[in-house]
């Protein structure tokens, strides 16, 4: 398998395995593309990248040249970005269930606020009262691709249930807050068009109520992310054009009927960016011929979290045989000491042997950055390949790292 005209064997050789290598020009082509379809350029729609799904600096440099904004989540994640030297205007931060500390960094830092709780609210009336507020709504379902990534409904633990909002902006504008967003985010990896379209449907109703009661035009509204990708096996491809025509078919629809005025259209995407950008290239260290075959690779769900966390699959290459028959059905593991630690079973790969280089595609959005150093071992190394060109972006962690930490080695 290729990059950009590099094949992984060679990187392979260059840096040790296991390691994540992004696609750079890739994901320039995705902001592009989800810019173009929604008519960022024109300024219809505003974009915050979703850095969650991958902070790393080298990714945050990209976002700030195409001139679109950041979705934070914890205030580090705005003092990342700053760093990157994104506007703080251009930060939208969404926390949850966040103390009174990481709210005043971010009110201090002048970042956009979107509240998630009224706890939150009167956190932040204490500190201060700032020029605009928005809030996180739940309307009372969800969506999202697993029960896990479902972030709307009773069941979620995020948003304001859609009856209290207007309280929220009631006390929020008696308060002296004189501009609103409107913000909801009902789930991710979502493959089906019209959800989104859905989304506004949701959030214009309450939208209009609050306008006419509270008489607040707002100045956004936050549909959050959620855009899908194709992982395995999925039976149709989400396509971003229609996604976006739909929203805004809608979206004009009901701005007119509501009363809402001109809103600017917010979205968050966080892995339709870097999501198809990222590989994870581990070796196979060990076979067992067990009751079934087991392939033992060097790398476990300490790095690659998504299909012990969610039963997440993801598409898988064994270098070097990509155009062989697919003649067994394996088990792929890695070497953490739990039995959840398999990435997929029954999956029909050509032969595989010791040595071979196992390669999980799709593996740009929360894959490195829920790594953790569990059984110690450590997390990987990231390449960044960039119009031909192979950088080693980030260095594995190794011992030193774990010690640096520990103060006191024995009590
Ligand atoms: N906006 C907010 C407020 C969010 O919480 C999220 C993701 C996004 C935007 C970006 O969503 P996206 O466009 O990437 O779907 N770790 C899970 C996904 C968790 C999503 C958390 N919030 C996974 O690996 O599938």
């Amino acid at each position: 398998m290729e990059i950009q005209g590099i094949q992984i064997s060679e990187l392979a050789i260059k840096y040790d395995t296991p390691f994540y290598v992004y696609n750079l020009n890739r994901m320039k082509e995705n902001v592009s593309e989800i810019k173009r379809a929604f008519g960022a350029d024109k300024g219809r729609c505003k974009i915050f990248y979703a850095m969650k799904a991958n902070s790393h600096p080298v990714l945050l440099n990209i976002i700030k040249k195409f001139d679109i904004g950041i979705d934070a989540v914890s205030p580090l994640e705005v003092k990342v970005a700053l760093n990157a030297g994104i506007a703080p205007d251009e930060i939208l931060y969404t926390g949850n269930y966040e103390s009174t500390e990481d709210l005043e960094y971010v009110f201090n830092n002048g970042v956009k606020i979107n509240l998630d709780s009224t706890s939150s609210l009167d956190k932040l009336l204490q500190i201060g009262i700032p020029e605009m507020i928005s809030f996180r709504i739940n309307p009372g379902q969800g969506a999202g691709k697993y029960d896990h990534i479902t972030t709307g409904g009773e069941k979620a633990k995020f948003g304001i249930p859609i009856e209290k909002a207007l309280q929220a902006y009631e006390r929020a504008q008696n308060a002296g807050v004189k501009k609103f967003g409107i913000h909801t985010f009902l789930g991710s990896g979502i493959l089906d068009e019209d959800h989104f379209q859905e989304v506004v449907e949701l959030l214009a109703e309450e939208a209009g109520e609050i306008r006419s009661k509270l008489g607040i035009k707002f100045d956004f509204f936050d549909i959050g992310g959620g855009f899908g990708i194709n992982y395995h096996k999925e039976n149709k491809k989400f396509d971003i054009n229609t996604c976006a025509e739909k929203v805004y078919g809608k979206f004009d629809e009901l701005m007119r009927k509501y009363d809402l005025g001109d809103p600017q259209l917010y979205i968050e995407p966080g892995r339709y960016i870097v999501g198809d950008t990222g590989y994870l290239v581990t070796e196979v260290t060990s076979i067992k011929d067990s009751f079934k075959k087991y392939v033992g690779i060097n790398a476990g769900f300490n790095i690659l979290i998504r299909p012990a966390l969610y039963g997440a699959e993801h598409s898988i290459e064994v270098d070097g045989k990509e155009k062989m028959k697919k003649s067994e059905k394996v088990d792929i593991c890695g070497q953490i000491c739990e039995n959840t630690d398999i990435f997929t079973r029954d999956r029909e790969l050509p032969h595989i042997e010791e040595n071979d280089l196992l390669i999980f595609k799709q593996a740009g959005a929360y894959a490195n950055v829920m790594s953790m150093p569990y059984n110690m071992r450590m997390r990987t190394a990231e390449v960044g390949i960039l119009d031909g060109e192979d950088k080693l972006i980030t260095r594995a962690e190794n011992l030193d790292d774990f010690y640096n930490r520990i103060l006191v080695n024995e009590m």
